[in-house]
């Protein structure tokens, strides 16, 4: 695993965009996150777009996951944030957007013709990943089976109070969600998680020091083979070996990339 700890959430944006951008290159699938974490690496990837050329045209994206029960083109569901924050504004083909779908009356079937059409998809070259102040990644919430597939969730009320900015109130957050597991997003051949902010230090510190535990659902990043977490000094402040993973980045060997 590899930690990159940058001073600004731009710069970290940055980085994020260039892996993503770096996946583009060639068709495939990539995994995109909603939430705030990303949103400055999909604004870049956006200007890339429009500024440089960067196309989206040969590639899949699959969402992590999406609330239960909201109305189909309901604003806060991640079927419209994902349009709205970043695919509506680059070349890919809409239909080339999946989420799992909450709408509908059978989400139990709807979880698992998920995980197959991401088995079929092929695999996912680039999973972004946020963090929740409770370490979950997707909606995975603590406790959640290492090895889980795609399925149904319910979330903690700290997770329903983090989403509440998102909705009039609290209440309106959905209680249950769609999301990939552990086992699946564990698939993606890279895994980057992007967090900013001194709300997300304990979690971080937890994920990338803490033990492999389902306490933890994003100490799954230690288990995988290429996981890189790309973070600001707010976000890294409870982080024990924070100067060595500085100190690795300032060294990188021409080459290495990410
Ligand atoms: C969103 C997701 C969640 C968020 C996490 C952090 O698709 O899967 O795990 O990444 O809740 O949310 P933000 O980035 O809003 O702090």
């Amino acid at each position: 695993m590899e930690v990159v700890i940058l001073p600004t959430a731009e710069q970290g944006g940055k980085l994020v965009a260039d892996i993503i951008a770096s996946a583009l290159r060639t068709p495939g699938t990539i995994g995109l996150a909603t939430g705030s974490s990303p949103l400055l690496a999909y604004r870049e990837l956006i200007r890339r777009h429009r500024e440089e050329g960067l196309s989206f045209s040969g590639a899949q994206a699959f969402l992590l996951d999406e609330y239960v029960g909201l109305p189909f083109g309901h604003e806060q569901s991640y079927r419209q944030v994902i349009r709205r924050e970043l695919t509506d504004h680059v070349d890919i083909d809409p239909a080339a957007v999946h989420s799992p779908d909450g709408s509908g009356d059978d989400p139990l079937s709807a979880a698992e013709a998920y995980e197959k059409a991401l088995v079929a998809a092929g695999p996912v070259r680039v999973q972004v990943l946020g963090i929740g102040a409770n370490g979950h990644v997707g909606f995975n919430e603590p406790g959640s089976s290492l090895s889980s597939t795609t399925r149904i969730k319910t979330l903690t009320e700290q997770t329903r109070q983090d989403n509440a900015r998102f909705f009039s109130s609290a209440e309106e957050v959905p209680r249950h969600v769609i999301t990939q597991g552990l086992g699946t997003i564990r698939r993606a051949e890279h895994l980057v998680l992007t967090a900013v902010g001194e709300h997300k230090a304990a979690a971080v510190a937890a994920a990338v020091e803490g033990p492999l535990s389902a306490s933890c659902p994003a100490s799954i990043l230690q288990w995988h083979q290429h996981a890189t977490v790309v973070i600001d000094d707010a976000a890294a402040a409870q982080l024990h070996r924070a100067d060595y993973y500085r100190y690795t980045f300032e060294h990188k060997l021409t080459g290495q990339g990410f």
